[in-house]
């Protein structure tokens, strides 16, 4: 069968505050998560060859820093765009942009900041790796929470409109199987 897997990048500096989108470095919890991720993944790297995906993002290149495999940072897995509230937390968004917040809430999938992206947009920017993602096997994708949304979502046939609230913890690793058409979601909370 094949097999691929699927994590955020550790905490990062932006998610200790709740900022929106940016290029933090990770937190300490974050270097943590990245150690741990690496003492397994490297365990699995021992016995069948991995490949790593990061998006070009500071943070998850430093998440997959330890792993002992070969690396590609790949744009098309850069977060979401939040445009004119990168940088933001959502309470500063409601104040400052409060039609802006009241528009998201009423339409999370289809609603693009104003400069930057909605997660229909990403499905679309995502369509070339998802379509090289089928043919892989042993490829660890180190990504962001609605890129990562976006992509178990396909994988597990969700519905467009669950996409922008489907459960992508940090910290987590993600594993789908597949047997045949259909992939068997795992998850694996790695202490930190
Ligand atoms: O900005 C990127 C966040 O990871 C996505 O969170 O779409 O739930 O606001 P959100």
């Amino acid at each position: 069968p094949q097999t691929l897997y699927f994590t955020r990048h550790g905490e990062s500096e932006y998610n200790v505050v709740g900022r929106i989108g940016g290029d933090a470095v990770l937190s300490p919890r974050g270097e943590s998560y990245a150690h741990g991720l690496a003492v397994h993944l490297n365990e699995l790297a021992a016995h069948e060859p991995l490949t790593v995906w990061t998006s070009e993002l500071r943070r998850t290149k430093q998440t997959a820093a330890d792993i002992m495999a070969p690396k590609r940072a790949i744009r098309a897995l850069n977060e979401l765009d939040a445009g004119i509230c990168e940088g933001l937390t959502y309470e500063e968004m409601q104040e400052r942009f409060p039609q802006e917040f009241a528009w998201r809430d009423q339409d999370k999938l289809r609603y693009r900041y104003p400069w930057g992206e909605s997660y229909i947009d990403i499905m679309t920017r995502l369509r070339p790796v998802l379509s090289a993602l089928e043919d892989e096997h042993n490829v660890v994708v180190v990504g962001h929470q609605a890129v990562l949304r976006c992509m178990l979502g396909y994988f597990l046939d969700a519905q467009l409109d669950e996409l922008p609230y489907m459960n992508v913890p940090l910290h987590t690793i993600v594993k789908l199987t597949s047997y045949g058409y259909k992939y068997k979601l795992e998850m694996i909370k790695l202490p930190i």
